[in-house]
């Protein structure tokens, strides 16, 4: 695992946006795997920006999602598709259809969950993976204590990642309860990693995943098992690191 350390969040995020523009001109028909949340609005802005000033095409990229509520449509302003559509897709020449979020209006769930792993299988697997990591380790979605075996699923969100995610809703309760997640399994199977972290209360998390032991306890541990991680985190988020 590769640390690269940052001043702040806007460094963070013009380092990574950065790097996944190299990736797309690297190989234009790049699969990107992309995560939601506050950590990445500054990297995807960074990307628009990138786009519009060098015309970095994404005509032949296709882009997997780690995660989507279950029960909320592409028109709910809190569902991921429609982050997505809003931060990112409608500033790029992506064509949307080759944007992939799993379905978390599907009637049927658990085929859904295959559905979305054959996808990415038949996409060619991914090759960068963009991911945040939760205060209290997760990554994607899944919580504490998910197997490292898992593919995409669905889960019941804990209490303290619904806490945390209250801010974007009008109430707590308003969060879902459920969310459909890549697993651990698929996303480590991507063939490069981003993990970006930010702020002081990331640091336990950092702490953990840079000097803890591989737990499924803190499900972003496996992280040191993948060959290929690139960790971009700010001085706050490494504060607890000795
Ligand atoms: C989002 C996701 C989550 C977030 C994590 C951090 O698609 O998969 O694991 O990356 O919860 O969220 P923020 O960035 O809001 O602190």
């Amino acid at each position: 695992m590769r640390v690269i350390q940052v001043n702040d969040y806007a460094e963070m995020s013009q380092k990574a946006a950065e790097m996944i523009s190299e990736q797309v001109r690297k190989k234009p028909d790049s699969v990107l795997g992309l995560a939601t949340g506050e950590t990445m609005l500054g990297t995807y802005a960074a990307l628009v920006n990138e786009h519009q000033q060098h015309n970095t095409s994404y005509r032949d990229v296709r882009t997997f999602n780690l995660d989507e509520y279950i029960g909320l449509d592409a028109t709910h302003p809190n569902s991921y598709r429609y982050y997505m559509n809003e931060r990112l897709f409608r500033f790029l020449d992506i064509p949307l259809a080759q944007t992939y979020i799993p379905n978390g209006c599907a009637p049927l769930l658990e085929e859904e969950c295959a559905r979305y792993e054959r996808l990415i299988e038949q996409c060619g697997g991914i090759d960068l993976q963009l991911l945040g990591i939760g205060q209290n380790g997760h990554i994607g979605f899944n919580e504490p204590n998910t197997s490292f075996a898992s593919t995409t699923h669905v889960v019941q969100l804990s209490e303290s990642t619904r806490k945390a995610n209250a801010r974007f809703f009008p109430s707590a309760d308003a969060v879902p309860t459920h969310a459909i997640t890549m697993g651990i399994a698929t996303i480590m199977k991507s063939k490069q990693i981003i993990l970006l972290v930010s702020g002081k209360r990331k640091a336990w998390a950092v702490s953990h995943l840079l000097e803890g032991e591989v737990t499924p306890a803190v499900p972003a541990s496996i992280l040191k098992a993948h060959p290929n991680v690139i960790v971009i985190a700010d001085t706050e988020a490494l504060s607890h690191v000795s």
